[in-house]
């Protein structure tokens, strides 16, 4: 055997080793797998990432190697996780929205394993049962007439296939879009995204013509809307996030989503919602949209959906727009790995669980719970908070300044603590707790802010 691949072959054994091992790494080798871990980031992924991570590099953060990111995660559990070094961390980052049901979920934990024992994966000759039970209980949630589903990985995925539907079913090419939004960085999401930044180093893009509005001004996209048509622009459609998370937590005002419906409607264009991480009752209603009786033309999910056990991500749309994805070529949308077994079977499981569990009661009751104790804070607090912003259990804390935000963010995770930054906003942090949280890991949260607001205060007070 050449020397590399043996070399492959002794690293790989010593880490199926520790993959297997049920128990808790002793110090040395959590030592081990600390420096592995950071040498591996660094040397076969990004060096750079690690010295621009915000809230986790706390130089002095621990005993084995100052200086070092070394927060390294190991096992989850609930609300909880721990590092290597057995430090816990209270999850209110929730992976970016990801987790309504939390982590290792034991009924979806329980329905991938046993499905594990049938296939992972479809044979994708045979019909597999599970992608179409999956797309039959998402047309039984989804609004009104929206029926027919597919399945990806990734968000970005889902979202670049919603607009690939558009261009297919309208036989247009041109976007209206929100400034400041996200919705991935493959090719055709990244050519509608707002930040030069993130779009300008790929040089030329997929989507464009792609004309950005104002989020939340539904005026600015009636006009868009007037002005194209005027001049013979066609617009396949008009894509939304309906909260903009990653700019800030942006909440529109109410009428923002009826205008645009009925302004898209008249003009003959589509309506795509991003509801990938606003949707199973998240933000008060089973979806953004049904604040507002709203029925996009396409809607795209993901993060709850899949239980946080198996990624999987979905769009959706009426058999009126999906007639094009039938006829004349069936072959004309498809995938190997989307929806594979394992990943339906936890998307399955997940909203049996949601549905079962009455996740409806449980985020209102509790985001009210959580506001009714934060709105004081804020107020308590003025040279700490701007303001805050919310909308059900989606909650943005908008800090005075990027200094307060960091030095608010690092405290709580010195406290074992874990909140959201956002890619665009560098003065607000997200707490998205799981839906399931508990009323005593509320207050134990809710305490732990309280502290570290109190000293946050004292030392701007110092400076
Ligand atoms: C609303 C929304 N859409 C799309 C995406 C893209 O997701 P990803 O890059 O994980 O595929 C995100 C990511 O967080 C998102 O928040």
């Amino acid at each position: 055997m050449e020397k590399q691949k043996a070399s492959a072959l002794e690293y790989s054994n010593k880490w199926l080793e520790i993959i297997k091992n049920n128990e808790n790494p002793d110090v040395n080798q959590a030592d081990w797998m600390i420096r592995e871990s950071v040498n591996n980031f660094k040397n076969h992924f990004n060096a750079w990432w690690l010295d621009y991570r915000k809230s986790v590099t706390l130089a002095d953060y621990c005993w084995l190697i100052p200086g070092e990111c070394v927060a390294v995660e190991w096992k989850w559990k609930w609300a909880v996780f721990q590092d290597i070094l057995w430090r816990e961390y209270l999850d209110w980052l929730g992976w970016y929205w990801m987790m309504s049901h939390w982590w290792s979920n034991p009924d979806v934990v329980a329905a991938v394993q046993a499905q594990l024992l049938h296939t992972p994966m479809p044979s994708q000759e045979l019909i597999d049962p599970l992608r179409w039970v999956l797309a039959r209980i998402i047309a039984e949630i989804t609004p009104w007439d929206l029926k027919y589903s597919f399945f990806a990985w990734s968000w970005t995925e889902a979202n670049e296939w919603a607009i690939k539907l558009a261009k297919m079913y309208t036989k247009k090419s041109w976007f209206i879009v929100a400034v400041k939004w996200f919705h991935g960085k493959t090719m055709w999401s990244l050519s509608l995204i707002w930040k030069k930044d993130y779009r300008e180093p790929v040089w030329q893009l997929y989507g464009w013509p792609v004309y950005h509005v104002p989020f939340g001004d539904a005026a600015a996209v009636e006009k868009q809307l007037e002005i194209c048509e005027t001049v013979w622009v066609w617009i396949a459609a008009v894509m939304m996030e309906p909260v903009q998370w990653e700019a800030g937590a942006i909440v529109p005002p109410d009428d923002f989503w009826p205008r645009i419906r009925a302004a898209t409607k008249k003009h003959w264009v589509l309506l795509i919602a991003d509801e990938v991480q606003t949707w199973l009752w998240r933000t008060g209603k089973f979806w953004w949209v049904d604040h507002w009786n709203v029925v996009p033309d396409i809607m795209t999910m993901a993060k709850a959906l899949w239980g946080w056990v198996m990624p999987i991500s979905a769009f959706v749309s009426t058999e009126e727009i999906w007639q094009c994805m039938m006829s004349p070529n069936p072959f004309i949308h498809t995938t190997t790995t989307g929806g594979w077994a394992l990943a339906c079977s936890a998307a399955i499981a997940a909203i049996n669980v949601a549905i079962r569990d009455d996740y409806a009661w449980m985020a209102e009751s509790k985001w009210k719970y959580l506001m009714d104790r934060l709105n004081p804070l804020v107020e308590k607090y003025p040279e700490i908070y701007e303001s805050i912003t919310w909308k059900g259990l989606l909650i943005g804390q908008h800090f005075k300044s990027a200094d307060i935000w960091y030095r608010v963010t690092s405290e709580l995770f010195k406290n074992g603590l874990l909140i959201a930054w956002t890619l665009n906003s560098s003065v607000t942090s997200r707490i998205e707790p799981p839906i399931i949280i508990t009323y005593e890991q509320l207050d134990k949260w809710l305490s732990i802010l309280e502290k570290v607001l109190e000293k946050v205060s004292k030392d701007i007070k110092n400076i």
